[in-house]
């Protein structure tokens, strides 16, 4: 009986919030994008610093997807450091990853959701809305500087403003398109 609970749960598969034994799974996640230029480089030490900011994706025992939310300012978040292993692409895995964010930004009573991003069609099926770069404040630049790519930056900016109707229908998986105007 006890053999078959942990065989069952050995194949579950879950979001939940980061731990810190998860930070060198989350590094290898990330590292694994940025060396193909597809993502933003992450120290260990950023991760381990930040891992309040992280939800990851378990399935079959293993980090498979991980996202992070990041508080700007009183109503702005960004999303960032998001990825799903290869392997697992295309299961819906990071639109669950980026509604549980969404989620979470809404608990902490935040209006706003931007990413900068080289996949904004990604994001534009969940309601995101392409913005001009120049809208965001100067603080979101500040941790450009350590960026490789630094001042040449060809990330895209996307936005989305969240309310109660629209977190309620992402839960429910309606589709984005009949939320947008
Ligand atoms: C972008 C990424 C997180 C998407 O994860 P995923 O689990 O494959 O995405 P999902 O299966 O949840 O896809 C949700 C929808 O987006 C679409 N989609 C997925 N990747 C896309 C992309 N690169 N461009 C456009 N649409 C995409 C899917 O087809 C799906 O559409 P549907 O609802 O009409 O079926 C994943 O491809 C990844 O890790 N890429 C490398 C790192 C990266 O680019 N991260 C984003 C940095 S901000």
């Amino acid at each position: 009986m006890v053999r078959g609970v942990l065989k069952r749960s050995k194949f579950r598969k879950m979001i939940r919030r980061a731990k810190v034994g998860d930070a060198k799974y989350i590094y290898e996640l990330l590292t694994e994008f940025a060396k193909r230029g597809i993502l933003l480089p992450r120290s260990l030490n950023s991760i381990y610093e930040n891992i309040r900011d992280f939800w990851v994706y378990e399935k079959d025992g293993k980090v498979v997807g991980c996202v992070a939310l990041h508080v700007m300012w009183e109503d702005l978040a960004e999303i960032r450091s998001l990825a799903v292993k290869e392997e697992y692409q295309k299961e819906g895995i990071g639109r669950e990853l980026v509604i549980r964010a969404l989620e979470d930004a809404w608990e902490l009573g935040i209006k706003k959701v931007f990413s900068l991003t080289y996949v904004k069609e990604f994001f534009k099926k969940l309601g995101f809305k392409e913005i001009d770069k120049s809208v965001l404040p100067h603080k979101v630049w500040g941790e450009c500087i350590n960026c490789v790519k630094f001042p040449n930056c060809d990330e895209e900016a996307v936005l989305v403003e969240l309310s109660e109707e629209y977190i309620k229908k992402l839960k429910e998986g309606e589709k984005i398109s009949s939320l947008l105007p």
